[in-house]
């Protein structure tokens, strides 16, 4: 597989996540992003994070991550099929959103400032994590304000 940047790889799963949730496969859907949650979260985000630059987006994505993992955890419960429903498709609502607004405010500017070697790094970095995640995984609250459920 040819090299990725952190951004790429990030679209990458972007569009691949957007396809389990098209075939309302919810088991891919779950696990897939718990995955990705995580590596941005444990990888790409706290980089970001130490330039003010980024600091805004970067605590407003990690409260879309949090209000995802909130959804994901009650979709785990004994549901009513219509409640289930309903749930799922805010689940695809709110992901397909978030991903727009990475897309579209902060890849964007991350091309822009950071350097070409860096993001190939990274990119790396997250692609050799990646097969290392429980989908199971409890994401650490390592931001102030970060109130990560356990899923
Ligand atoms: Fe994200
Ligand atoms: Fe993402």
């Amino acid at each position: 597989m040819m090299v990725m940047n952190a951004v790429e790889f990030l679209i990458h799963e972007h569009r691949l996540l957007e396809e389990h949730f098209e075939k309302s496969d919810f088991s891919r859907c779950r696990e897939e992003l718990i995955k990705h949650v995580n590596l941005e979260e444990e990888i790409f985000y706290p980089r970001l994070l130490k330039s003010d630059l980024f600091q805004e987006t970067i605590l407003e994505a990690w409260e879309d991550h949090n209000l995802c993992m909130q959804l994901l955890q009650e979709l785990d419960g004994d549901l009513e099929e219509k409640f289930r429903q309903a749930k799922f498709s805010t689940l695809k609502k709110l992901t397909l959103e978030h991903f727009k607004e990475e897309e579209e405010k902060l890849f964007p500017t991350i091309l822009k400032k950071a350097s070409p070697a860096w993001l190939e790094e990274i990119g790396e970095v997250m692609k050799l994590h990646k097969p290392e995640i429980e989908a199971d995984h409890v994401l650490y609250p390592e931001i102030p304000g970060s109130h990560r459920p356990k899923l």
